[in-house]
């Protein structure tokens, strides 16, 4: 697995499960993965000799994140390595503009968009889609990094001047009238078989998910079209192991595709412990071509909170035992020092009703992340 942050963490208890030699390749001996215990090799993304130094020893190459240049993966899979996802699949999650223009073109209902390489463009953009509009870098954002809602020229102005790279391509984005943000999780094996789980309502602020429900509380209609539209995307673009296709609905009850991870994602650690197969056994077993398991829930409801850092400073250790009183209460930490807006951990709970769930998770993720 490139890559030794969370995901990978987790992966790895999944693996030890099924006696998986799951070797990381990681930038860090601290990386989540390496404190957590995965066999592991130090190197860099953009070293293809260490990228093979982990691939040579390996049946097949996965991801744990998308940050690896597109030529490094054309090239370990010219030589022969397995990738799953494959590099073709994995550019969609790696470039937000590609991903709008192949699902838009397979007909898949996207936000209106177009690529902004100058302020002129971004306001001929405006003049078709009126105010405020949404700016995102291409490649490299994640919880909100790299998203503006931007609502007046200067501001715009100010924006693409101070992008260091003044020439940089934008995706730009009406901005859409959400009311509820989905995310539909599937595994698809190499040989075409895959697997839905029910959706996952997240909510998000600044840009980042704080917490979620499983299933989404939403009208039948729309989760079915959920469900149905990511198993179509799934097949188009010949994603292999876990995909996440994050979803709007809006104020008219439409649905809109807005980004897809083709790994195991944030919206999906409720699997865990609220589903019969997690996203991280399920991982292992599709990009191995292995029998998928059952995506069923375990309780009627789930949710998920995640633990998030703050300004003031926070001592884990000391509020974990008060947080694990609750009774219900799954904690999962990812060894990561908490710094504000970083994700270090996240607690889930399982209960009759998705507003249960969610009260004693956050009722439990406070004790760990309040002042003291
Ligand atoms: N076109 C839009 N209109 C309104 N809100 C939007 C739009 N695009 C994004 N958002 C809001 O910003 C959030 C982050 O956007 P997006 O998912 O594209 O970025 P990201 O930082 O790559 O996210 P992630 O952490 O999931 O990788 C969305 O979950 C949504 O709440
Ligand atoms: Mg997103």
């Amino acid at each position: 697995m490139v890559g030794a942050g969370q995901l990978a963490r987790m992966t790895h208890q999944a693996a030890v499960d099924l006696d998986i030699e799951l070797v990381v390749l990681a930038a860090s001996d601290e990386d989540s993965a390496v404190v957590g215990g995965a066999p592991y090799r130090l190197g860099s993304v953009a070293s293809l000799a260490d990228l093979e130094a982990v691939a040579s020893a390996a049946d097949v190459v996965t991801f744990d994140h998308e940050l690896v240049p597109t030529e490094n993966l054309v090239k370990l899979r010219r030589i022969g390595y397995r990738l799953e996802p494959t590099p073709s699949a994995l550019r969609l999650a790696q470039d937000k503009l590609e991903a709008r223009h192949v699902l838009s073109t397979a007909g898949f209902p996207t936000p209106a968009f177009e690529s902004i390489s100058s302020i002129s463009d971004a306001m001929a953009f405006t003049s078709e889609h009126g105010w405020p509009i949404v700016l995102k870098s291409r490649r490299g954002g994640y919880d909100g990094r790299g998203v503006h809602v931007v609502d007046n020229p200067g501001q715009l102005a100010s924006l693409l001047k101070g992008n260091p790279d003044e020439e940089a391509v934008w995706l730009a984005e009406e901005f859409v009238d959400i009311t509820a943000e989905l995310s539909v999780l599937i595994a698809r094996t190499p040989a075409g078989r895959s697997v839905v789980y029910p959706a996952v309502e997240t909510f998000q602020r600044e840009g980042i998910c704080r917490y979620l429900t499983m299933p989404a509380t939403q009208p039948l209609r729309i989760l079915e079209q959920a469900g149905q539209m990511a198993g179509s995307i799934a097949g188009t673009i010949g994603a292999t192991g876990m995909l996440a296709v994050e979803m709007f609905v809006t104020t008219g009850n439409d649905l809109l595709v807005n980004e897809l991870a083709l790994r195991p994602h944030n919206s999906g650690h409720a699997t865990i412990e609220a589903c019969v197969t997690s996203q991280f056994h399920q991982h292992l077993r599709a990009v191995l071509d292995w029998p998928l398991g059952s995506t069923s829930m375990r309780s009627n409801a789930a949710a998920t909170v995640n633990l998030i850092g703050e300004m003031h400073e926070l001592d884990i250790a000391a509020r974990l035992p008060q947080a694990l009183a609750i009774p219900g209460v799954h904690v999962h930490l990812y060894a990561k020092t908490p710094r504000p807006g970083r994700k270090f951990g996240h607690i889930t709970v399982l209960d009759d009703s998705a507003s249960g769930a969610l009260e004693t998770a956050k009722a439990a993720a406070e004790l760990i992340t309040k002042p003291r």
